[in-house]
């Protein structure tokens, strides 16, 4: 038997969803390039579930579809209330209400196809209402019911803000939401797999993602990434910063990545989409302070930026709590979640790897009072 540490390298499955070949992202298809630029959110999940973006009466029929599964039952509300706000950490938050929708759904077992793209439906509406609602809770308000006639992008800032982002905003975060929707074989994707290859319900596998996106080394970096940068008070400071994080050998979050050894190009764009939206906001700083460090670790460690790197700034420049980051690519990868766990109950085996066993050889049992 050969083992790989991190099953680094290992073809786990075949997938027709999105592909990552010579650094570059597509979802069936469409680059992620176009996609961002050109598509909306909806247009993207309907895309990633579908195998084929959708006609506008399609469209209409999904976004109305989206818009009228957003509201929560009122025991979500209970739930999220009753929880230790100011301690627990909104990605716990979230496991456990995704969780709660899945015990509240009484279809939650019902396994066939039709009825999973019903459920899927819903969790995609719902997740962002819970998401928005925690923030609010947590800070003694009321939670904004969602809205029919927004978007799936300018609906969560409304329900976050109570009020309307203006167009750049909105279409911002609709791009932002676009670039995390899928991304092959990630390790919260691949838990996604694992659990409902066992024949387990779509609630418990989109529940397990959420847990595994929540890690540092995964989603979790986003919100590290800001929390590096509210320490580095200016770009002056940045060197020494970086020097003695290295020098400690401490993971820099936001670089490096297990698949692209030559930049992500997710981050390409929202480099980009960093610079344009503080320009516009007139709080450039942030961005400046970001390509600066980008440059310092270029050069130091040659390792690039990836996804979470300048989504720090742009999430932060929109308003967004920090650690709301990950919740928020977590609202985005519900969509790629669910593909994939389409996908894998389509044509389900379960997935049962081996271990290569290192521990004590074959022994005899000793009773305790003989040990
Ligand atoms: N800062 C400093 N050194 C790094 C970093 C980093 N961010 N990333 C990799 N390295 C070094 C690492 O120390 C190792 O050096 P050496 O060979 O001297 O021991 C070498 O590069 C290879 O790194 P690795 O950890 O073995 O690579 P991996 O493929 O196992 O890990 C990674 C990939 C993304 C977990 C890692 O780059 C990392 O921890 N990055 C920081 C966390 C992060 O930004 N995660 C987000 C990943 S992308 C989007 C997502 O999933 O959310």
């Amino acid at each position: 038997m050969t083992t790989t540490k991190g099953l680094e390298g290992i073809v786990a499955t075949t997938s027709a969803i999105s592909s990552i070949h010579n650094d570059v992202l597509t979802y069936r298809g469409y680059s992620i390039e176009d996609l961002a630029e050109q598509a909306t959110f909806e247009e993207v999940v309907y895309l990633l579930w579908n195998g084929e973006l959708p006609d506008a009466v399609q469209l209409r029929e999904f976004r109305s579809n989206l818009a009228n599964n957003a509201t929560v039952p009122d025991e979500i509300y209970d739930l999220i209330k009753a929880l230790p706000h100011q301690k627990v950490h909104p990605m716990a938050v979230l496991r456990t209400a995704v969780s709660a929708l899945g015990v509240l759904d009484e279809q939650a077992d019902d396994m066939d196809e039709k009825t999973n793209k019903q459920k899927a439906i819903r969790i995609q509406a719902k997740i962002s209402t819970i998401v928005t609602a925690f923030s609010r809770i947590r800070q003694g308000l009321e939670p904004v019911a969602p809205r029919k006639d927004l978007g799936f992008a300018a609906n969560f800032l409304y329900m976050l803000k109570g009020k309307e982002p203006s167009t750049v905003a909105a279409r911002t975060f609709d791009k932002a939401l676009i670039l995390h929707a899928d991304h092959e074989l990630n390790a919260s994707t691949f838990t996604a797999r694992v659990c409902v290859a066992t024949l387990s319900d779509i609630y418990s596998g989109v529940t397990a993602a959420i847990g595994a996106l929540k890690g540092p080394l995964h989603g979790g970096a986003n919100e590290q990434v800001m929390r590096m940068l509210d320490k580095i008070t200016s770009i002056s400071e940045a060197d020494f910063f970086i020097e003695d994080a290295l020098a400690k050998k401490q993971k820099i979050m936001g670089f490096g990545h297990r698949v692209y050894k030559n930049g992500d190009p997710r981050a390409r764009i929202q480099k980009k989409m960093a610079e344009e939206l503080t320009q516009d906001s007139g709080e450039e700083k942030l961005y400046l302070l970001s390509a600066h460090i980008e440059e310092l670790i270029r050069n130091r460690k040659g390792l690039l930026p990836n996804t979470d790197f300048y989504s720090a700034t742009i999430y932060h420049t929109l308003g967004i709590e920090t650690d709301l980051f990950t919740p928020v690519f977590a609202v985005s990868r519900t969509s790629g979640w669910v593909a994939h766990i389409l996908e894998q109950l389509g044509d389900n085996r379960l997935i049962r790897p081996r271990a290569e066993y290192n521990g004590q050889p074959y022994r005899a049992y000793v009773p305790v009072d003989a040990r």
